[in-house]
């Protein structure tokens, strides 16, 4: 089935962190963030909401796809970090945008979400009455940074994307894995709000405690055993999908992994011998933004000419679940 990418936007709030300003935060340096994480800055939101960045996004996506708001069936975003339970984001999106057409579904597959989305547009792209569709993540990951944590404070930035996705043109996706792994849920927490009912029973803490006990809202991560499953399934997930199409690592044009850290794409490039110069690396500027820094990459791809009509290109993402999820798409 056709999927063609129609238009792309992303949105990084304009005030960037460096290195340096983390130092003056917690007990850390320039050098460890560096040479352990590939991190040098990281934008953050001065302000600017969730549903916002991904509003100026989805603008930019719609503007380069020439079309209106109206031409949307479907809104779909992905976000770990949502500013409301109710209503969901893609509401808000779908009243702001003014796209009087679409329906709105948020998801949370936190790192993972951007290709779960974009699997999501294709399975609906199916459908005869759905032309287009608004795929969309966006994350304030600082409104859930600890910043007392070293361990996670320098790692998280804000950022959100939008693509438009649609059945003509001659884009396909070949193939894609979808996973989860909920034994692993404890690796990666950030709690939601305690309950306030006056009706609460105390005994019910003891029967049945709180499944990752002593987590609180902001996020908590082990980042070294994330890291070791990150790396496991990216390259596993690229060689699966190439196999299960009939195509090799060579084909393969370009890829666009989760931005999490340098050394994990640089370990999964070792792994399945593919060159880094082919792979697209934001976490530099952008540190690690969640389901937003696939759909940043898919758009500075697209608008530096990286990735072009005819590509064979790769995505994977994994994270907090756990999830894993890989696209091959021939652009
Ligand atoms: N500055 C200085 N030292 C630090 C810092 C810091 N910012 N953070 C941790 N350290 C210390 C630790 O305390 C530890 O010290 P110790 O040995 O005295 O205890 C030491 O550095 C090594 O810590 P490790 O955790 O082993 O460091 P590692 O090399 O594994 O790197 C990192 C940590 C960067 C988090 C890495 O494990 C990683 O990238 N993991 C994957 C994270 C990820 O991909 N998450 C994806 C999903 S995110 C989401 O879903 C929102």
């Amino acid at each position: 089935m056709n999927y063609t990418i129609l238009g792309t936007g992303s949105y990084l709030p304009e005030r960037v962190v460096t290195n340096a300003d983390m130092e003056k935060l917690v007990d850390t340096s320039d050098e460890w963030i560096r040479t352990r994480t590939g991190i040098k800055t990281r934008h953050y939101s001065t302000g600017e909401t969730g549903w916002y960045m991904a509003l100026q996004a989805c603008q930019r996506a719609l503007e380069a796809a020439q079309m209106s708001p109206k031409d949307i069936d479907a809104i779909f975003v992905s976000s770990a970090t949502p500013d409301y339970m109710v209503p969901s984001t893609s509401c808000i999106l779908q009243g702001e945008l003014g796209a009087e057409n679409a329906f709105a579904i948020d998801i949370n597959v936190a790192c993972a979400g951007y290709i779960y989305v974009m699997d999501m547009a294709a399975r609906y792209l199916a459908s005869p009455n759905i032309n287009h569709v608004l795929v969309v993540s966006t994350e304030q990951l600082t409104a859930r940074t600890n910043f007392n944590d070293r361990n996670t404070c320098v790692l998280f930035g804000d950022a959100a994307s939008a693509t438009v996705v649609g059945k003509e043109g001659s884009g396909e996706i070949l193939t894609s894995i979808l996973g989860a792994d909920g034994t692993g849920g404890h690796l990666l927490v950030s709690k939601n709000f305690d309950p306030e009912n006056p009706f609460l029973e105390a005994d019910w803490q003891e029967r049945w405690p709180d499944r990752f006990e002593g987590h609180i809202q902001k996020l908590y991560m082990n980042g070294a055993e994330v890291y070791r499953f990150a790396v496991r399934k990216m390259s596993g997930m690229i060689k699966d999908m190439v196999a299960e199409v009939g195509l090799t690592i060579e084909d393969i044009d370009y890829m666009i992994p989760h931005q999490a850290n340098t050394r994990i794409l640089e370990a999964a490039a070792k792994r399945l011998k593919f060159p880094m110069e082919k792979m697209y690396t934001g976490i530099e500027k952008m540190g690690n933004t969640s389901s937003a820094g696939l759909g940043v990459g898919i758009d500075e791809c697209v608008r530096t000419g990286t990735i072009k009509s005819g590509d064979l290109v790769a995505m994977s993402g994994f994270g907090g679940g756990l999830t894993y999820g890989a696209l091959l798409l021939r652009i």
